[in-house]
């Protein structure tokens, strides 16, 4: 009966892949889920925001950033950079487009893209690490500083101390951007689902 064993096969490679992401060992994450590592799109600014906040990461955990390398990058860099994004001195930069980073120390890491303006365009995930006993570490002030940053999303919202843009031709349609909450919560939910499975 070749469907049926099939299917059996198919339930242990569920299985399988759920207690690596799930068990003790080492787990990597693609970043955003399904998406490619880019600017979010205008109907879930948040999505990296969400994605962060959404998933159990440990000591030894990995993430996966994919992209295309003449459109993007993956930059780590200090809390101080993520807020102002300045990429201009990344802790550790890759654009080869399958960029695989550790957490391999307890706290806050920082991840944005060094593509001109994908920062400000809201390109910008932070995780929180926690000890190897569980705990999460107090934010540092830099920590603070760094996650307003991320509340003050979407950046089509907050343009106050933004840099003269960089190619606006008019097109004040911002209201049209404002349809985040329970939609993209539910939407990081069935991506990390998804994942999981
Ligand atoms: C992450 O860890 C893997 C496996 O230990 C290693 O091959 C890789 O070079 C590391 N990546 C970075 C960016 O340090």
């Amino acid at each position: 009966m070749a469907l049926p064993s099939a299917l059996a096969a198919v339930a242990t490679l569920a299985a399988a892949v759920l207690l690596l992401a799930d068990g003790c060992g080492a787990a990597m994450y693609k970043v955003g889920g399904l998406d490619a590592w880019a600017p979010p799109p205008g109907s879930k600014p948040d999505v990296y925001v969400q994605w962060g906040k959404s998933l159990p990461f440990k000591l030894g955990d990995s993430l996966f950033f994919l992209y295309p390398p003449s459109q993007d990058s993956a930059v780590q860099v200090t809390a101080k950079a993520f807020a102002a994004c300045d990429v201009s001195d990344p802790v550790l930069a890759l654009d080869d487009g399958n960029s695989v980073f550790n957490l391999t120390t307890a706290g806050r890491a920082y991840f944005t893209s060094s593509a001109a303006g994908h920062c400000r365009k809201g390109q910008k995930l932070s995780v929180d690490v926690p000890t190897a006993d569980g705990k999460l570490l107090p934010p540092s002030a830099d920590d603070q500083a760094a996650l307003k940053a991320l509340t003050a999303l979407p950046p089509a919202a907050a343009p106050v101390e933004a840099l003269p843009t960089l190619s606006d031709n008019g097109d004040d349609s911002a209201d049209a951007h404002r349809v985040a909450g329970a939609g993209s919560v539910l939407a990081a939910a069935a991506l990390s689902l998804a994942l999981l499975l």
